[in-house]
């Protein structure tokens, strides 16, 4: 089957979370299953790419003040799949690719909306897939377009759509005025579509108008249909809980491993982990703290700083936790309210928590080899993948037991020597320091733990089975379309 994936971001081209990470792998774990799969990514400053061949010179997309026109780029076939990348300067060669430090560009409704239309001219001229996997509100528009101001085009008229909730903290809500800017009609302006407390919601389009929606963890997709989770959105999505579903994300080990990482001068494997110590050695040198005592507990975290994240809760508890035998050590970057929290919690407790305000793939690397622990205390977390790295460098994770991070984290039982972390389920600092003061105690038997740490690093979170998961999902969408709707619930729900 051809599979068409549409996102905003992807390793090794363009990425500020997760979802990079995501539309990096997934596809070329699909491609081993046989599929043939392309990727529609804009085209950034930050996108390097070699060899780079234009694919479609001009592309027409209107909008209601003038007509712009987008070309596409290739940089050839990657592993077996095609990446293409929409290019339009005036709207994604820019230093960042969603906003500034002061916030969101004030054009991401024409910049996205541009590019989901690119997209769909761009299937046309260089190959029509069977289904169209879009990703988060930057694609959203994408099977809009395709059930309304595209349901006439013959082009399309077998093609699927399969949309994947990343996070529902981000639906894409812009005013009004932007349909006609965007020419689309009016009549996507009501409840039963996009509109959203009088604003218009992409994500909401999208949940509405695709074939079948996934999002990144079971927990999550049940958790968005409850009003504490769902933004808003939790009863659009109950309306068609039939064809929500929700798929882990993997891994991309290659990536992601102790034993081949690019990015540490220390291998080690659950046989043997010697060279764990050295890897926390040049971690704490890379942090100014090397005088700090290495036997030490390290207690690791690499966060977009957001309030998804859970951070204010480290601020709520960090003058008791600073009595602790244990080191933070932190790297991130976003909101400016938690760089400056974390910058101020450096200098108040300068031997306790060493601080990076930066977005560092190598220093992420080294943060997850290099620490004893891992914490991720997210309000909210529909998978995560920071935790799942951890496992496998045996970094035992410290997690709220919420969406992903209850899914992929078993509760520590030195009793049985089952487990792989520790895990709190409410939302306070109280909550948290407990359980970190548990970890804490853990490590003090070095014996078992090190249980706790091989229980982890023998876990397998590769892609594969997740991979054949919506390769299923696929054949149903594909089957399903052209039946009558009686017929096509029978087929996917
Ligand atoms: P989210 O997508 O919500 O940010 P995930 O845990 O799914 O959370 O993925 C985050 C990804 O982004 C991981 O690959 C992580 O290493 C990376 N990352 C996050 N913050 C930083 C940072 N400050 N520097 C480098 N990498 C980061
Ligand atoms: C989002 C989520 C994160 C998830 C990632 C990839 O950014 O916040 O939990 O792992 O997408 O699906």
């Amino acid at each position: 089957m051809h599979i068409a994936f549409v996102a905003s971001e992807g390793v090794p081209f363009s990425k500020t979370g997760g979802l990079a990470d995501v539309v990096g792998a997934l596809p070329r774990a699909l491609a081993t299953l046989g599929h043939q799969v392309s990727v529609y990514l804009p085209r950034y400053k930050q996108t390097k790419l070699a060899d780079l061949v234009t694919v479609v010179r001009s592309i027409t997309i209107p909008f209601d003040d003038k007509y712009r026109f987008a070309s596409v780029v290739t940089a050839g076939n990657q592993s077996g799949i095609k990446f293409y990348f929409i290019e339009y300067p005036q709207y994604f060669d820019r230093d960042a690719l969603y906003g500034t430090a002061s916030g969101d560009y004030p054009d991401n409704a024409e910049r996205f909306a541009l590019f989901s239309r690119a997209v769909l001219e761009a299937a046309k001229i260089l190959g029509v897939p069977n289904v169209f996997h879009c990703h988060d509100w930057q694609s959203a528009l994408l099977p809009v377009l395709l059930r309304t101001v595209y349901a006439e085009d013959p082009a399309f008229r077998d093609v699927g759509t399969v949309f994947t909730i990343h996070n529902m903290g981000y639906q894409g809500l812009f005013p009004p005025e932007v349909l006609p800017l965007l020419m689309l009609p009016w009549d996507l302006f009501t409840m039963s579509k996009m509109e959203f407390f009088g604003q218009v919601n992409l994500l909401k389009g999208a949940i509405t108008y695709s074939d079948y929606v996934t999002t990144v963890s079971k927990k999550y997709s049940q958790e968005i249909q409850t009003a504490e989770y769902g933004f808003g959105l939790e009863g659009v999505l109950r309306d068609r809980a039939g064809t929500v579903t929700g798929i882990l994300n993997g891994v991309d080990y290659d990536e992601w491993s102790p034993q081949t990482d690019k990015f540490t001068t220390c291998r080690y494997s659950p046989q043997d982990f010697a060279g764990k110590a050295n890897c926390k050695k040049d971690l704490l040198a890379g942090f100014g703290v090397s005088n700090a005592d290495a036997r030490l507990p390290v207690i690791g975290i690499v966060s977009r700083f957001a309030a998804q994240k859970g951070f204010d809760l480290i601020a709520q508890i960090m003058d008791r936790l600073a009595h602790e035998e244990m080191i933070v050590v932190a790297l991130g970057a976003g909101d400016k309210a938690y760089e400056e929290m974390f910058l101020r919690l450096n200098k108040q407790f300068p031997n306790k928590i060493a601080v990076k305000v930066a977005y560092d793939n190598a220093i992420a690397h080294k943060i997850e080899a290099g620490s004893d622990m891992f914490l991720m205390p997210s309000k909210y977390e529909p998978c995560g993948l920071n935790q799942i790295y951890s496992l496998k460098y045996g970094t035992v994770p410290i997690v709220r037991a919420t969406g992903g991070l209850d899914d992929t984290i078993e509760p520590w039982d030195p009793r049985t020597g089952k487990g792989t972390g520790f895990k709190f389920s409410d939302y306070n600092g109280e909550a948290l320091l407990l359980t970190i003061k548990q970890a804490l105690h853990a490590f003090r038997d070095q014996t078992s733990w090190q249980v706790l740490m091989r229980n982890g690093m023998n876990k397998d979170f590769s892609w594969n089975a997740s991979a054949r998961e919506y390769g299923k999902i696929y054949e149903r969408v594909k089957q399903a379309r052209n039946l009558t709707p009686a017929a096509a619930e029978k087929v996917l729900v």
